[in-house]
């Protein structure tokens, strides 16, 4: 078998890269993430280099051009393939400039070794399903072959990065951490991908203590609201383990927003897990309602279980939208944006009142909680965004409005990188609600701790 020596500092690509030359050139591969490890194997005669592909510059060193160097040094006459550009590659190298031009790279490799070039990169027949690729973290191994959406020129076309009980660690923290949303699973196979979700996520949710640190708990959240909305979406009945998941998702949230000593914390965690705005935005704004609440003469324990349940659903019908967009970010602002369809505006529009009635499907659900969700932008019926905010809907959800409208302010000043000052957000949110209740709502805000 011959073998490939493989420079390549980043994962995401090494990954891509690992799964298609096993699968098309039955290559013994070695992968470094830099000339200094791949010079080891150069300079040790009894390791068998047959081909090297190596990036055109790691960390802003001439990495192919000191690579064929030490070859040459080393009396090695390797042929070697250069991913990307520069003016430093020699002549006698093979480049191929996209380094997602997976093709490319395995046509090179063959004619360099004389291999018979085979068809590279089989067409996928099966039909494919975007999954949220935090519905990966709780498999160790794959639970069926993965693909990534590669951008080649202006193309894209799927990638197979997991082969079926493969490793999914720690790959899978890669691709997020380079702002990878969603890996692709054949269509067939999503049912029981999210049930086998479901059931792995309620395994571990069960060894949550409260010593687990906060951003796995964060993380579990964040988990669950994806498999629960993927199921929520497909099956009108609603299954035990969803319920057994949702709650206990509830509870980790109501725990994590309880034991949080101020939102700069919570803040921290939410980023440190590259958190989008759809999960971050109801973690924080159960945070900020936790303490309206105890801070509004009418608060109490009954109406804390009940947000604990509207936090955790009022959005569910926008994780579809988010799951498309990962960058998007203020709800009222999603219609406006130029990528959103005419058929996503639709579900924007309805969001609150499908969740309301997704809500009253689901057994043991609390009084009044499907009120509160289709109330949650202010229209009684849940159609849209109220412009001005009015005595017609409960005060609970005008508990939710300010908290999440304070949320808002906060995530703007952040954006625009000023510090946050809790005085000055309250009169703004004055000038927008204008009616006492709101504004009694409004002053508990005051001693928030941030
Ligand atoms: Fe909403
Ligand atoms: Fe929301």
């Amino acid at each position: 078998m011959k073998t490939a020596l493989i420079i390549c500092d980043n994962e995401v690509l090494n990954s891509i890269y690992s799964v298609n030359l096993k699968t098309y050139t039955e290559l013994n591969l070695i992968f470094e993430s830099s000339l200094d490890k791949a010079l080891i194997h150069i300079e040790d005669p009894d390791v068998a280099i047959d081909v090297l592909v190596t990036m055109a510059s790691i960390d802003g060193e001439d990495t192919a051009l000191l690579a064929y160097h030490n070859c040459i040094e080393n009396d090695r006459d390797i042929p070697s393939i250069v991913i990307g550009e520069g003016d430093l590659i020699p002549d006698e190298n093979h480049i191929v400039k996209n380094q997602f031009d997976i093709p490319g790279i395995i046509q090179n490799i063959f004619k360099s070794l004389g291999m018979n070039p085979k068809e590279v990169l089989a067409v996928i027949t099966e039909d494919l399903y975007e999954m949220p690729i935090r519905l990966f973290f709780p498999f160790k191994k794959a639970f069926c072959d993965t693909y990534y959406m590669l951008e080649n020129n202006g193309q894209s076309a799927p990638t197979k990065i997991f082969d079926k009980e493969s490793d999914v660690w720690p790959k899978v923290r890669e691709f997020l951490d380079q702002g990878v949303s969603n890996l692709l699973i054949p269509a067939k196979e999503r049912f029981a991908f999210t049930k086998k979700v479901t059931q792995l996520l309620i395994e571990s949710m069960e060894q949550i203590t409260p010593e687990t640190p906060q951003q796995e708990s964060l993380d579990f959240v964040e988990q669950s609201i994806d498999a629960v909305a993927e199921q929520l979406f497909e099956d009108q009945e609603v299954t035990k383990e969803v319920i057994q998941l949702s709650q206990m998702c509830m509870d980790t949230m109501e725990e994590v927003i309880e034991d949080v000593p101020d939102l700069k914390s919570l803040l921290k965690d939410l980023a440190a897990l590259k958190s989008g705005f759809l999960y971050s935005h109801s973690i924080i704004a159960g945070y900020v309602s936790t303490h309206i609440l105890d801070n509004v003469e009418w608060g109490g324990d009954a109406h804390k279980e009940k947000l604990k349940f509207v936090l955790y659903f009022h959005d569910m019908y926008l994780v579809q939208i988010y799951k498309k967009h990962p960058d998007l970010m203020y709800e009222d602002k999603l219609i406006f944006d130029p990528n959103i369809t005419e058929d996503e505006k639709e579900i924007i529009i309805n969001h609150a009142s499908e969740a309301a009635d997704a809500i009253r499907r689901y057994p043991g659900c609390p009084l009044g909680a499907d009120v509160i969700i289709m109330q949650h932008h202010g229209t009684p019926n849940g159609q849209g965004f109220a412009t001005s905010y009015k005595d017609d809907i409960s005060p609970l959800a005008k508990v939710l409005i300010i908290a999440e409208a304070f949320t808002e302010e906060i995530y703007q000043k952040i954006e625009n990188k000023v510090p946050v000052n809790v005085e000055e957000i309250m009169e703004k949110l004055k000038e927008r609600f204008t009616k006492h209740t709101y504004k009694k709502i409004i002053n508990t805000l005051a001693n928030i701790k941030i």
